[in-house]
């Protein structure tokens, strides 16, 4: 019985502490959504099943056949470059960092020389499965 007293504040504080990691995470997904808006979404739908636009769809990127949305026409250049690979946070980095350095001649050029802006994109399309 005379543990209550002193246990409670820590039980307290470790709730607080979770509850406001859960909303600097979702804070962080909503700058990360931000940024993946600007600077991608002209070009491409993010939403499940979402129609392609100049570029593919990226819903469920990762883990998925580089070249493989069958509703979308890719460029010679890339899908010779990206033959046989499978997306991964290595391959989306290299991506961001420099499209014609992956795959010479596609037709998306951008190059975000910023680390932490492509971590927060690559973060976004992470978070969309
Ligand atoms: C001006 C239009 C445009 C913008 C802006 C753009 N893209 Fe693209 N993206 C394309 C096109 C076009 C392709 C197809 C490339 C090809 O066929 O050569 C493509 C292809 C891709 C692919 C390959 C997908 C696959 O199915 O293999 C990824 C990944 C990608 N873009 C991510 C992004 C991200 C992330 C951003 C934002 C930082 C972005 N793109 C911004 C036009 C764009």
């Amino acid at each position: 019985m005379s543990h209550f007293p002193r246990k409670a504040p820590v039980l307290l504080m470790l709730a607080a502490s979770f509850g406001l990691a859960g909303v600097a995470l979702a804070d962080d997904l909503e700058l990360a959504q931000k940024l993946a808006t600007n600077h991608c979404a002209v070009c491409h739908t993010f939403d499940k099943g979402g129609p392609p636009g100049q570029g593919p769809n990226l819903f469920g990127l990762l883990g998925r056949k580089a070249a493989s949305e069958s509703n979308f026409t890719y460029s010679d250049g890339y899908s010779k470059a990206v033959s046989g690979k499978v997306w991964d946070e290595q391959m989306l980095d290299a991506w961001l960092t420099d499209t014609q350095a992956v795959a010479p001649g596609s037709a998306m050029v951008y190059a975000q020389g910023d680390p932490a802006k492509r971590q927060k994109i690559i973060t976004y399309i992470k978070s969309l499965h």
